[in-house]
């Protein structure tokens, strides 16, 4: 401006810009720096000018700008005034340009205010969100109930209109505008976001998107931008001219800053333009991710999932106390439990799931109609049994965390029966991450037992059973001569039909026959069989040494989709590739080692509840 126009027009444009500027803040105490930073700054501009009075509210963004005013005292009027004031900017204020750095929360339901729940009956603004059950990804759908998500919908709501008549009964015209949020990543390409992805191409005609952390997640602290957030963060701008069609996608680009300390993040930002050429176009599928497309070999990689007939969540059990390292303490646990005499008590102890304030999936008071298949059955309500525990079985808490775990169906909430059907001493599972591809470390566990829906290392992930059934010859994966992927799982010179390879009991090329094989892979097998969780780690077998090759390329890209982020092991696989043959079979000790992240196992969080006697 003073360059422009001389210094003589700064004053007026500070006032100009100071009118405009609003700002919303919950607590008082980052309200507070806000304003002496705003004044500071405004202070070091004009530095003899009056500054003017900013449009700083405390106020809750997401709450409800269409409740009635309530009636305060004369002593709070200043804040009925304020809750006034913002309610009508929420509501009626043009606002062209939202920027900011929402709260993350994950599971966060309940938390989203008006836009979660809405008002007057009509939908809320988080609704237009929600992926349609057709999609068939409802499940990661609760992904949304975060906060940084709430305040994505608020700022698209307000500065684009979208959905403003679903949730006000309002005509919707016409706008253009900005959102600017720093936020973390997992709106980028996770499932659940689908809805919101396809939304924002709609709605914008650009969306450009900075990759704050491409050293993935749980990077070094001093390479974060937020210091104290291990998840990935992005920076994503999201802008709209008049007239877009929503026929069109947006065309969304996307930059990484360079992997390193912060500091050096921070100066490539201050390089970087929207008109620079480092941008990468993403494709424009409407629910794709905001990621660019894989590309080269790794996008040719079949997907874990395509080799299996069925993939599924691990157990949830919905309570620590029922899983302990031996099993002795969980007979004390459910002696404890059954125990007690005070109804009341007894329910506490059990640590109901709360759905709406009251108990949920599994309580004391709520009887089965089905056990789970090889374990003791018992139907009736737990607040009627009086037995002892039923017997505790070895469970797949984590990779390389093998615990204990009551096998009864009225204290699991959610324990996929699939799993249980088949579950024997011949079995055994996969587990993998689902949507994010390691960055480190093995890219799945094996384990014999029946395995947590954290199995993996703590954050989800998917279980691949390789069989069907108990006696471990009905094989859940696809591998049979008949089938096309045969050809990608033996090809030509491997022998599909088993040339080489054993041939199990159904007559057909199959994992297990392979496994078994003498091979490298038989190494696996040897492991499986002395049931032994174990690891497909960070090698990369002999050339065409068959089966093992070609899973370890599928399994590097777990859940992957065309357009998965390229993860860094990728970027790495040249270097790992020179690591000619040399298996990671990694047992428990080495499992940190071999780069696995698991959780530290919350043996803490898996002492009981419910006291030992
Ligand atoms: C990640 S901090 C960012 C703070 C500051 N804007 C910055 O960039 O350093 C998120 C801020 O949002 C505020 N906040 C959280 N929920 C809010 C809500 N519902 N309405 C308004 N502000 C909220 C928090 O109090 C916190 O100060």
């Amino acid at each position: 401006m003073e360059g422009d126009q001389g210094a003589g027009a700064v004053p007026a444009a500070v006032l100009a810009a100071a009118s405009r500027l609003i700002g919303f803040e919950i607590q008082f105490g980052p309200f507070a720096v806000a304003q002496l930073r705003l004044i500071a700054e405004m202070h070091a501009l004009i530095p003899t000018g009056q500054i003017p009075d900013l449009r700083l509210y405390v106020t809750d963004t997401l709450g409800n700008p269409y409740v009635e005013d309530e009636k305060l005292a004369q002593i709070l009027q200043p804040i009925a005034r304020s809750r006034r004031e913002t309610n009508a900017i929420k509501r009626g204020e043009p606002i062209t340009v939202v920027i900011g750095n929402p709260p993350y929360k994950e599971k966060a339901k309940g938390r989203g205010g008006w836009i979660e729940q809405g008002s007057d009956g009509r939908g809320a603004p988080l609704d237009r969100w929600m992926p349609p059950a057709e999609w068939g990804v409802g499940v990661h759908a609760e992904h949304l109930k975060n906060l940084y998500v709430y305040f994505w919908r608020w700022a698209t709501w307000k500065v684009f209109g979208t959905g403003l008549h679903a949730s006000t009964g309002l005509e919707e015209t016409d706008k253009a505008g900005i959102v600017c949020f720093i936020s973390v990543a997992g709106f980028l390409n996770g499932p659940g976001f689908e809805k919101m992805r396809d939304d924002l191409r709609r709605s914008c005609h650009d969306i450009w998107v900075i990759d704050c952390s491409p050293e993935g997640h749980q990077p070094e602290v001093a390479t974060r931008i937020f210091q104290a957030v291990q998840q990935p963060v992005c920076i994503v701008l999201a802008a709209r001219m008049l007239n877009k069609s929503p026929e069109e996608p947006a065309r969304v680009r996307w930059h990484a800053l360079p992997e390193g300390r912060y500091e050096e993040k921070f100066a490539a930002l201050a390089k970087l333009s929207l008109a620079s050429t480092a941008w990468t176009d993403c494709p424009d599928g409407w629910r794709d991710p905001f990621l660019p497309a894989a590309s080269g070999a790794w996008a040719s990689f079949p997907v874990l999932k395509e080799f299996f007939l069925y993939d599924g969540s691990g157990i949830m059990p919905g309570r620590t106390w029922i899983i302990a390292p031996d099993s002795e303490s969980l007979k004390k646990r459910w002696l404890r439990l059954t125990a007690e005499k005070d109804a009341d008590k007894k329910e506490l102890l059990f640590h109901p799931h709360l759905r709406n304030n009251a108990p949920g999936d599994k309580h004391v008071r709520k009887a089965i109609s089905k056990g789970l298949a090889g374990q003791e059955e018992r139907l009736q309500p737990v607040i009627d049994d009086q037995k002892t525990a039923i017997e505790p079985i070895r469970y797949g808490f984590r990779s390389f965390d093998r615990q204990w775990i009551i096998p009864d169906a009225r204290l699991i909430n959610q324990p996929n029966p699939t799993l249980w059907d088949s579950l024997s001493p011949r079995h055994v599972y996969l587990t993998a991450p689902e949507y994010r591809t390691p960055t480190a470390g093995p890219a799945l566990t094996f384990t014999g037992l029946v395995p947590d829906s954290h199995h993996y290392n703590g954050r989800g992930g998917r279980v691949y059973p390789l069989w069907g059934d108990q006696s471990a010859t009905q094989p859940k994966y696809q591998a049979h001569d008949a089938d096309p992927l045969g050809e990608i799982l033996w090809p030509a010179g491997q022998g599909r039909g088993c040339d080489g390879l054993h041939r199990c009991g159904h007559g057909t090329s199959c994992l297990h026959g392979a496994l078994r094989a003498r091979s490298r892979a038989a190494r696996f097998a040897c492991s499986v069989d002395s049931r032994c969780d174990l690891i497909c780690g960070g090698h990369r077998p002999r050339p065409r040494s068959g089966l093992a090759t070609l899973l370890w390329r599928a399994l590097c890209r777990p859940g992957g989709k065309p357009t998965e982020r390229l993860p860094a092991s990728a970027k790495r696989q040249s270097s790992l590739h020179s690591r000619r043959g040399r298996h990671t079979l990694s047992t428990g000790a080495s499992a940190r080692h071999a780069g696995l992240r698991c959780r530290k196992p919350k043996t803490a969080a898996l002492e009981s509840p419910i006291p030992a006697p």
